[in-house]
């Protein structure tokens, strides 16, 4: 199969590539979406055929539910049952932005959606062409991340073609995603939310809304997920080819233990403000400045993907500080480390 890439970067100048992205998924085919967070791998979400088609695609196993994207509020009532006052707190807050949440489905809403799952995540996108691809394709659609299953996510077109050219008939190119990193997901089916994924915004801005919020780290790493409340987080995600090793710490501490342990040939990542420290070595990446987190957030899974383009043996990241976003890229980073984590 051919893969044509649209450009939809200016809605006004290539209305037209929307529509014929709406086209395809009216048709009943999956295609690539931009998205502020991170590139979609879309489906009409109420054809069957279309949706098994995703996890044919990605390669995704059957029990890792699809979130369902909404372009306006009043849709997330067709889908889903008992909206809480405090759920429509977080619509006024949060909506249309990078924050999904999870409620009692509707039975409009398929198990093959959900993996038999009796709740939904619902994401409303900040991003207008997203929304102005779900409008114009007439229905709501399901869309896990548009990266092969393990890899990391995609966050420009780039990265999508790399994982996906032959596999689907088109891929919109909307740029590199302002975010980059997938959206924070809150479980609002419970009796008190509970936090499922950190991303792109972060658990301070969420706990102003909903102060009780439960967030247990242990209910999001690999080894506790026996019954996991995310059925994604349970599996080995966003690993680069070589081993990567994450060092958490006091920046000053971490860039020292990296240069003592790292050889010269592995690869480096680190901010900005230490790439003094590894003149020496070949292969040195930036996140930008350890004061600006979202420049890393932007950087951090195109950064992993670089990495594969690479032979090399070992890869080296100094983690941000755990708070705000910094919180969030730990959380992918230590899913790319499989656990080989440092704490200095
Ligand atoms: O930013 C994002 O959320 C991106 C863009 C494309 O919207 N989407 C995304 O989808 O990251 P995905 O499928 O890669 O990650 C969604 C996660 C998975 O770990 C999945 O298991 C979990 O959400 N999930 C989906 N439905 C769920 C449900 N009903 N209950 C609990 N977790 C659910
Ligand atoms: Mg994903």
């Amino acid at each position: 199969m051919k893969t044509e890439i649209l450009n939809v970067k200016d809605l006004n100048i290539n209305y037209k590539n929307i529509v014929k992205g709406a086209e395809y998924l009216k048709n009943g085919e999956v295609i690539a979406i931009p998205t502020e967070t991170v590139y979609g791998l879309a489906a009409d979400a109420f054809n069957e055929k279309a949706i098994k088609k995703i996890f044919e695609v990605k390669g995704r196993p059957q029990d890792n539910p699809l979130l369902v994207h909404i372009y306006k509020v009043e849709q997330v009532y067709d889908i889903c049952k008992d909206i809480s006052k405090e759920a429509e707190t977080m619509f006024g807050n949060f909506w249309p932005g990078s924050v999904t949440l999870i409620f009692n489905k509707k039975d409009c809403i398929s198990d093959t959606i959900t993996a038999g799952m009796k709740t939904v995540g619902v994401r409303f996108p900040e991003s207008e062409i997203a929304r102005a691809i779900i409008k114009e394709s007439g229905t709501l659609l399901v869309a896990p991340s548009a990266n092969l299953s393990g890899k990391p996510s995609t966050t420009s077109v780039e990265h999508c073609y790399n994982d996906l050219n032959g596999k689907i008939p088109c891929i919109l190119d909307g740029g590199a995603c302002s975010i980059g990193l997938e959206s924070t997901i809150i479980d609002m089916s419970t009796p008190v939310p509970i936090l499922l994924r950190p991303g792109a915004i972060s658990l301070d801005d969420i706990c102003k809304v909903i102060p009780n919020l439960i967030y247990k780290k242990d209910l999001l790493s690999v080894k506790e997920m026996d019954i996991p409340k995310a059925p994604g987080m349970k599996y080995r995600h966003y690993a680069p080819d070589a081993p990567l090793t994450l060092v958490e710490g006091e920046y000053i501490k971490t860039s020292k233990w990296i240069k003592e342990n790292a050889n010269e040939n592995d690869v480096i990542i680190c901010f900005q403000e230490f790439l003094n420290d590894f003149k020496d070595y070949q292969h040195i990446y930036s996140l930008g400045s350890f004061k600006m987190l979202n420049i890393a957030a932007q950087k951090i899974f195109d950064l992993i993907r670089e990495c594969d383009k690479l032979n090399v043996s070992h890869i080296y990241v100094q983690a941000p500080n755990n708070s705000g976003l910094g919180n969030s890229i730990i959380n992918r980073l230590e899913k790319a480390s499989a656990g080989d984590i440092i704490h200095i």
